[in-house]
């Protein structure tokens, strides 16, 4: 088979890497990919927003599989552009990825099937969104949400009323997220554990992948801002083998039924970012895609070929499919550039790559990397994400952090504290 890869960060290189290692498959393609990619797959220089040239290029290494990383060619409808050509395509139709594409859409889908959810409010206009700041329905601190696409950067916490008619004027006046800022979401703010819960679904079955935990905040301690996320951690320790089983029944069916009776049958994997609050789990947000960097701990541990559960889904049928994971758990280290999530530095020289090459327990997946004069150098925000398996999650961290001990570029920075939430709440439980 041939696999076309869409994407360029350090999911699509963990996606890459795990299709490259199936025996069904024979030449792994990426668009664009990053210089790690590079190294396992032909990269072409085609923009994923593109979706008619990325489709024409499918066509014409005669893909039998394209498989999707990011958000923006999903919202844009690259999976109904490749059913009109007749050609397979793992990521959900553009009705399905509007799940993940407007927060107002996935608030109001889950209030209609029931889903547990935060309290909210959809404001369309500047006076609309500042009575609701003014009223304050659920308190503060207010959760205010741009409702599109933003990189994983939509969502902001507002401490009182002067921050959340700020973040009012940032997204709905400045315009900060573009025309995801014409509808604005206020949310009640919850608290509890969060945890990444990923299924595989072929529009009426669900097949759930080892959850994960990630890390948003820029810094140790989950301070500083939001991010796309610093790391992550597979499984996320806090889900009991009961929360596993309350979150399937409660959110992710009734969420796969309900697109299916809305006529949006939804083919790819779903991700559920799950609060586990003291009254059971609610769902902050769906992602049409997988998680970055959840994947790269995940699919660490997933022992069996990933290319037959996604022929499937992309075919329609998940049939019998079953994965087979490693009890072993993993860590993801995120490193990322001076300024992220920001404005990030670029053009910085990465050295210690090498010496990571070649193990069985500790993988370099690269993101914002690019091949510069036989040199590799960064070219975003987040450039690495280092992960490693372990007896357990201690030596997990371990290895992840010796490994990202030989990495060094100007500027680089990481969190030390990836997983030690997880180790914490373990030690607790026992
Ligand atoms: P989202 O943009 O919906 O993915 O949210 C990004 C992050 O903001 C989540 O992973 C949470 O850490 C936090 N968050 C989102 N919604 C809420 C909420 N209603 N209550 C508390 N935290 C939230
Ligand atoms: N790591 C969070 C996300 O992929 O949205």
């Amino acid at each position: 088979m041939k696999v076309l890869v869409v994407g360029n960060g350090g999911r699509e290189h963990a996606l890459a890497w795990k299709i490259r290692q199936s025996p069904l498959v024979t030449e792994v393609f990426c668009a664009p990919g990053n210089a790690g990619i590079a190294e396992l797959a032909d990269c072409v220089p085609i923009d994923t927003s593109n979706i008619v040239e990325v489709a024409d290029f499918a066509q014409t290494i005669k893909a039998d599989l394209t498989v999707v990383g990011p958000e923006l060619p999903m919202v844009l409808g690259i999976a109904d552009e490749f059913s009109r050509r007749g050609m397979s395509i793992f990521c959900p139709s553009r009705a399905a990825a509007e799940l993940e594409g407007s927060k107002a859409f996935a608030r109001e889908f889950m209030q209609r099937h029931k889903i547990p959810s935060p309290g909210y409010r959809i404001c369309t206009t500047v006076d609309e969104a500042l009575a609701v700041v003014k009223e304050a329905p659920f308190g503060f601190p207010m959760v205010l949400k741009a409702d599109g696409l933003a990189s994983g950067k939509g969502t902001v916490l507002a401490k009182d009323a002067k921050e959340a008619k700020a973040v009012v004027t940032l997204m709905m006046t400045d315009k900060k997220f573009g025309s995801a800022g014409s509808k604005l979401v206020v949310e009640e703010f919850l608290t509890g554990e969060e945890v990444s819960f990923l299924v595989f679904s072929d529009g009426s079955k669900a097949l759930p992948l080892m959850s994960a935990q990630d890390h948003k905040r820029l810094l140790d301690n989950d301070e500083g801002p939001n991010t796309g996320g610093m790391g992550a951690v597979s499984p996320a320790t806090t889900l009991t083998l009961e929360g596993h089983k309350q979150i399937m029944q409660e959110v992710i069916l009734p969420t796969i039924a309900g697109m299916a009776a809305e006529n949006r049958r939804y083919q790819g994997v779903l991700y559920a970012g799950i609060m586990m609050t003291d009254k059971g789990p609610k769902t902050l947000e769906f992602n049409a895609r997988f998680g970055d960097p959840e994947t790269q701990a995940i699919l660490a541990r997933m022992r069996s070929d990933i290319v037959p559960v996604l022929k499937n889904i992309a075919d329609g049928q998940l049939k019998d499919s079953k994965i087979e994971w490693a009890k072993e758990p993993s860590v993801c280290v995120v490193i990322s550039s001076k300024g992220y999530p920001d404005q990030s530095e670029s053009g910085r020289v990465i050295s210690g790559l090498d010496s990571l090459k070649g193990q069985s327990d500790a993988f370099a997946f690269h993101a914002a990397t690019a091949s510069k004069d036989g040199k590799t150098v960064t070219v975003g925000g987040r450039v690495l994400g280092i992960t490693a398996l372990g007896a357990n999650l201690e030596g997990a961290i371990q290895r992840a952090y010796e490994s990202v001990a030989r990495i060094s570029f100007d500027g680089m920075h990481y969190r030390k504290d990836i997983g030690q939430r997880a180790l914490a709440r373990l030690h607790a439980s026992k």
